[in-house]
């Protein structure tokens, strides 16, 4: 009988709950209310189809809010009290900038922190040294989890902005003389260039959005491209590999539909796949906004210990 990695019967909801440098205080009425550090920020969140908890009295004194109203995709930020510039996070230790971004978001992706401690706790034990590469690795929170958990990350980006503010938050981080490389290519070009070379990592990251482009134009299409960049992320596993990470935002995919894909690429080799979404916990509620999905393959076969 051939050898492949289970896949786990029931999808896993990975909650973010409040952490010291960010909250979702409340939502409702197709808006969240955060807190980023000191500021308090309200986004638009169309899912968010219930009345918010608190009153206007908490919302009305945001420090800014994104204004969906006259824009297409981009939109505006209303500040409270002036424009505020980059400002310090951290998560787990590891510190990093938010900044207010065009696009609704603040320079990295709350929920993903599920994810960040996960990727901490696979690198740990993978042990001293491990390779982990990281696609569509933009501001490079992730990468900089892993540099700290003792791995040597190759962190890749198209775009030569955000790979800026990833070395201004290693640098922040005090983590820029760990072994990091940051590499500005299309996603799908260097993996190929990588499989052709014989590389070998020992986890792989990957969180492509539905739609993007590589530093010289290369389109990046995730419901035409994902299979082979998966086939490719596969074949650079080590034998002992640790861990792949798959995450994906596009509105019609889904984390049962990104375990099988990996599923069928990792045939020949056992351990399990979970699968499901990234979801963010209200601070005081158990209120809860799903935002991504994700499958992620480990050579283990025990069930994920959901005890934290
Ligand atoms: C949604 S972000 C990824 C989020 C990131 N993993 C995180 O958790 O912060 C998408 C990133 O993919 C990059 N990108 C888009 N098309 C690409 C391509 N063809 N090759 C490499 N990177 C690409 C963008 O520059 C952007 O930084």
């Amino acid at each position: 009988m051939s050898i492949r990695p289970h896949v786990a019967d029931q999808s896993l909801v990975m909650r973010t709950g409040a952490w010291p440098d960010y909250a979702l205080i409340d939502s409702g009425d197709g808006r969240k209310l955060e807190r980023y550090g000191r500021f308090s920020v309200v986004r638009p969140e169309p899912q968010c189809l219930w009345r918010p908890r608190l009153g206007p009295e908490a919302w009305d004194k945001a420090d800014a809010v994104f204004d969906p109203s006259d824009e297409d995709e981009a939109g505006n930020w209303r500040f409270a009290k002036g424009p505020i510039p980059p400002f310090p996070l951290s998560w787990d230790g590891v510190r990093f900038q938010g900044q207010f971004t065009n696009f609704r978001h603040l320079a990295f992706f709350p929920e993903q922190a599920a994810n960040w401690a996960w990727l901490k706790d696979r690198v740990t034990a993978a042990g001293p040294g491990a390779k982990v590469l990281n696609l569509f690795g933009y501001t490079g929170v992730a990468s900089l989890v892993c540099a700290a958990a003792g791995a040597a990350v190759t962190h890749v980006d198209a775009s030569k902005r955000a790979i800026g503010w990833a070395r201004d938050n290693a640098a922040m981080a005090g983590l820029q003389d760990r072994p990091i490389r940051w590499i500005c290519e299309d996603a799908r070009r260097y993996v190929q260039r990588e499989a052709r070379r014989g590389a070998r990592y020992d986890g792989v990251i990957l969180d492509p959005p539905k739609y993007g482009r590589g530093p010289n134009n290369e389109v990046w299409r995730l419901f035409e491209d994902l299979p082979e960049l998966a086939k490719l992320c596969v074949e650079l596993l080590s034998e002992n590999a640790s861990f792949i990470l798959l995450n994906a935002y596009a509105a019609r995919i889904s984390g049962v539909a990104l375990a099988h894909l990996l599923a069928q690429e990792l045939e020949g080799r056992a351990g399990r796949i979970d699968w499901g979404e990234l979801a963010l916990k209200e601070e005081t509620t158990d209120r809860q906004i799903g935002l991504s999905f994700f499958a992620r393959w480990t050579p283990d076969l025990a069930p994920p210990d959901l005890g934290r």
